[in-house]
């Protein structure tokens, strides 16, 4: 008799706008080709703690639009143990699950390749994370939305800017990777762009702004991600590295630096999570209604240790180990750009 499938889904790490619509698609493509689907709520500790769902069609209906995610999310610190792993595949068999499918992002991938090897069990990754920071696919889910929520900040942020002809730094999210920082920057006009990849250069970037105040701009936006000016905490503001606490925003030194160095009036808006949430774009619910399905066709193929991804337009599966080696390189050339427009 043929093995009825029964498919496990977690979403996992930081929440994403689309991840809902992921889910979605996970389940009702995975029941449009007779298999059974359990969610697991807040992501790995859901399943090392059998704290779970049968998903039926109507558990999805109406989410595709909504953000966040109805199965809530975790960066589960046991899965990163072993005997936090042994747990989680016993949950797995115990419900007869025939592959787990994740919604998460790089960190969430390292888990589900540590479970794939360690007991050869089926897993299949949804790049979902507004950072775009995964290897394997052009955009992540969830990335399109957090950029058009940080343009909606900046274009009000520009209003009140212009008024007052005011600086102002604007921070948006991603730890390691400026790729928010960079679609934001160059759709937002911004006039300067720190990113974590580069050694910041706050005199040169003084000296623009200066030079665009003479020039009759009454406005001027920096864009930040949180974080740039890598960890150096014992560097002074204006040299190469930039101050870091963890609980104090890069930003506000920035902020002053420039304040300094230019004599013109900056303030500090750090954007925060505003950016990952509500309604996911039409991009970010395409993407994820594609990828959520793919992923259930390639499990149900016999696919797995892979992650589903889109590049150049097609949907293609990269093997988890090649998708953590590492993510796309930001474009140097649109950093130019931003600056270069941004006169
Ligand atoms: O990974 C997504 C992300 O939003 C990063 O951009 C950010 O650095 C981090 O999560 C914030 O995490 P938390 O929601 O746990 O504060």
């Amino acid at each position: 008799m043929e093995t009825r499938h029964r498919i496990a889904v977690i979403t996992s790490g930081g929440d994403a706008p689309g991840m809902n619509a992921a889910l979605r698609s996970v389940v009702r493509g995975a029941l449009s080709r007779q298999a059974e689907v359990v969610g697991f709520y807040t992501g790995y500790d859901g399943l090392i703690n059998d704290d779970s769902v049968k998903l039926g069609v109507h558990s999805v209906s109406g989410i595709i639009n909504r953000g966040g995610t109805i199965l809530h999310t975790a960066r589960s610190a046991d899965f990163l143990t072993e005997p936090g792993r042994a747990k989680a595949y016993q949950v797995l068999e115990k419900h007869q699950c025939t592959g787990l499918i994740i919604l998460g992002g790089d960190g969430s991938f390292r888990g589900a390749r540590d479970l794939s090897h360690e007991y050869k069990f089926p897993v299949i990754g949804v790049p979902t994370t507004i950072d775009n920071d995964v290897g394997g696919t052009d955009y992540t889910i969830g990335f399109d939305t957090a950029v058009n929520n940080a343009i909606l900040c900046i274009d009000k942020i520009r209003d009140t800017a212009e008024s007052h002809e005011r600086v102002f730094v604007v921070e948006v999210m991603g730890r390691n990777r400026g790729f928010i920082a960079m679609e934001a920057a160059l759709a937002g006009g911004a006039e300067g762009i720190l990113v974590p990849e580069i050694k910041p250069d706050l005199p040169a970037l003084a000296e623009r702004l200066i030079k665009g105040h003479r020039r009759g701009k009454t406005s001027s936006i920096v864009v930040v991600s949180e974080g740039a000016g890598g960890a150096d905490m014992s560097a002074r503001p204006g040299e190469d590295e930039l101050p870091r606490s963890p609980s104090v925003s890069i930003s506000y030194h920035v902020a002053d630096v420039i304040a300094g160095l230019t004599g013109l009036e900056v303030r500090v808006c750090v954007l925060g999570h505003i950016q990952r949430g509500g309604p996911p774009t039409a991009f970010d619910r395409s993407l994820a209604s594609r990828l959520g399905a793919a992923a259930v066709d390639h499990l149900l193929a016999g696919t797995h240790d892979v992650m589903v991804g889109r590049q150049m337009g097609k949907i293609v599966i990269t093997s988890l180990d090649e998708s953590l080696k590492e993510s796309q390189a930001l474009d140097k050339k649109v950093l130019d750009l931003v600056e270069r427009l941004g006169r």
